[in-house]
């Protein structure tokens, strides 16, 4: 092979990892994105206002185990983290291999810890973690588009994961996510953030 052939093969591959980093997280979110619509269901991650407005009812200083289902990138992650005691503990469940390597390469706190698989099987994930309860999940799956009967599995596991006095929180561009809570957890809250694009449906189901 001519030099000049060899340099332009080993220049691609390397001007493909250059545009990576360049993109970051954004990058590894739209590859997600493009390899699994149905999963990620969402063009962009979360806006700081959906954020801040989500995880403002959380009683920080009673949680000690918090689950977030889907964290993708971790958009809601490191908020999570900065947010939660020293003795509390994060744990984050999603399906995409590509989000969870990407999370357990970049976040070292020793609260944290990234499971692969789905949240279906969070009673499993709690108790794997020496836990008998959760006292908040937090929710970004798409539920409009998840397979068939995963959502309503979900939210079942959840209302017995939690403790009470525990919260459910999802945050949607449509209604499905409400309606679902709604039907494990009678006393709800709900917010429509606009600073979103697409703006988003926030909700709180209260575990009594
Ligand atoms: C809309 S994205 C999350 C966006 C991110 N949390 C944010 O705020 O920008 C949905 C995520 O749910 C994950 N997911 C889909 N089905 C799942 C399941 N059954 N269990 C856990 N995670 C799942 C996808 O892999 C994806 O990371």
């Amino acid at each position: 092979m001519r030099g000049s052939e060899l340099a332009q093969r080993q220049g691609i591959p390397r001007l493909v990892q250059r545009l990576k980093r360049a993109m970051g997280p954004a990058g590894i979110f739209l590859r997600g994105m493009i390899e699994h619509p149905r999963m990620v269901g969402a063009i962009m991650p979360s806006s700081p206002q959906t954020i801040r407005a989500m995880l403002e009812p959380v009683e920080w200083d009673k949680c000690k185990l918090f689950v977030e289902y889907g964290p993708g990138v971790g958009t809601f992650t490191l908020p999570v983290l900065e947010r939660l005691p020293r003795d509390g503990e994060l744990v984050v469940i999603d399906t995409n291999p590509l989000f969870i390597d990407y999370l357990r390469k970049t976040i070292t706190d020793s609260r944290f810890h990234a499971v692969l698989g789905s949240a279906e099987d969070v009673e499993d994930v709690v108790a794997s973690l020496g836990h008998e309860k959760a006292d908040c999940v937090l929710s970004g799956l798409p539920f409009s588009t998840l397979p068939e009967g995963v959502g309503p599995a979900i939210a079942e596991a959840t209302a017995r994961v939690l403790r009470k006095g525990g919260c459910f929180m999802t945050y949607q561009y449509s209604s499905v996510a409400r309606d679902l809570t709604a039907r494990y957890f009678p006393r709800l809250d709900s917010e429509r953030i606009w600073a979103n694009l697409p703006p988003n449906l926030l909700v709180w189901g209260w575990r009594d």
